[in-house]
């Protein structure tokens, strides 16, 4: 046992699982494991943890989070592809950005003991219920929420961190259409852009319904103080190809220090292509589309894992399409990370971690 922390099994969690079957049809956080991880923590003291059937939660309706939008965030992976046993990836860089999120939120932080208490137990006892093909994965989602019944606007004093999970595959399937968004933008310099937090999602929904209507999947945002400079999808980070350089945008504090990003940029440069953060204008980006020195773009996250993009459209009605769709940059590098996720080959870098075996039912035979 790590520590001298102990999980609470409710009733109804051996039932709820037995009674549970994989879909055939996956697709993204639609389906979710019958049970979830819940501990609450008043003044920042985090109790016992409880892993208890999968349901409603009760929250009073003045709770902070339905009024202030006191909630952050995490997504991230346990895959169970080549191995019979579960395996997260670079769980403690998830645990890292979760602290950074709360700081940002005035919330209080999950220690890495908890939070890996709380991905750690749920995985373990979903490891039956992880699919097995290539590009499936246990999707987990912990999340910590103000729970303080109150309507003045101030720091909620109890909050309950929940992990839940899904069984899924990636987020989208093919290649995507995106559109640059000129007017709108989706978080301030100064604002909570970097961290993982339900707000920034909710402010980019208006742009990719507008998006939709004209038949692309994906708003690609600017930066917000010139709106000139790419900074991010609404839940990917942006990747291009431009002679032979794997371009992106630099963390510029409004966006997402993606994992999968940072994974990417390792993964590239071992892989020996130049790799450049950088500055990246929208219109020399379309420019280049158009005189063929960009020859690949893609978009990047847990989710998402690789997406393709095959056009990228303009305001105007222009629509620029990428010469490669899908890139063999983008491919190669989708095979090599999900190589290493999934355990087919070497993980030189040190992200992939077994669960310890105090995470799983005393029943389950761990080898
Ligand atoms: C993730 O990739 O984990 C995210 O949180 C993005 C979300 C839009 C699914």
């Amino acid at each position: 046992m790590s520590g001298s922390r102990q999980v609470a099994i409710e009733a109804g969690v051996e039932q709820a699982l037995a009674g549970f079957q994989l879909p055939e049809q996956l697709g993204f956080g639609v389906t979710m494991i019958p049970m979830m991880y819940c501990v609450e923590a008043t003044d920042g003291v985090w109790g016992q943890g409880r892993l208890m059937p999968y349901g409603p939660i009760e929250l009073d309706p003045s709770a902070k989070v339905l009024h202030y939008a006191q909630e952050y965030f995490e997504g991230m992976k346990a895959y169970k592809v080549e191995s019979p046993h579960a395996t997260l990836f670079r769980p403690e860089r998830h645990a890292a950005r979760f602290a950074t999120s709360a700081r940002r939120l005035c919330m209080p932080e999950v220690p890495e003991e908890v939070f890996m208490e709380g991905v750690g137990t749920l995985t373990a006892w979903a490891e039956p219920y992880i699919p097995g093909n290539t590009c499936q994965s246990l999707y987990l989602r912990p999340f910590v929420i103000g729970t303080q019944p109150n309507l003045g606007l101030g720091v909620s004093s109890t909050n309950t961190f929940l992990v839940v999970a899904s069984p899924s595959e990636a987020y989208h399937a093919g290649s995507m259409r995106v559109l640059v968004e000129r007017n709108d933008t989706r978080a301030a310099v100064g604002g909570t852009g970097a961290v993982k937090t339900g707000g920034n999602y909710a402010a980019s929904l208006l742009s990719a319904a507008n998006a939709k209507t004209k038949g692309y999947d994906q708003s690609l945002w600017l930066d917000p103080m010139t709106r000139t400079n790419i900074e991010e999808l609404s839940g990917m980070n942006f990747f291009a190809m431009i002679e032979g350089r794997l371009c992106t945008p630099k963390l510029s504090g409004s966006i997402l220090p993606g994992i999968t990003r940072d994974s990417l940029i390792e993964l590239a440069r071992s892989l020996g292509h130049e790799v450049s953060e950088e500055t990246m204008s929208i219109d020399e980006l379309l420019a280049d589309i158009g005189n063929g020195r960009c020859s690949e773009a893609f978009a990047s996250g847990t989710a998402a894992v690789v997406s393709p993009i095959s056009a990228v459209g303009d305001g105007d009605g222009t629509e620029y399409a990428l010469p490669e769709d899908p890139g063999p940059v983008a491919m190669s590098l989708k095979d090599a990370l999900l190589g290493i996720q999934e355990g087919r080959q070497e993980d030189p870098f040190g992200w992939v971690r077994p669960l310890d075996r105090h995470f799983y039912p005393a029943s389950a035979q761990v080898a």
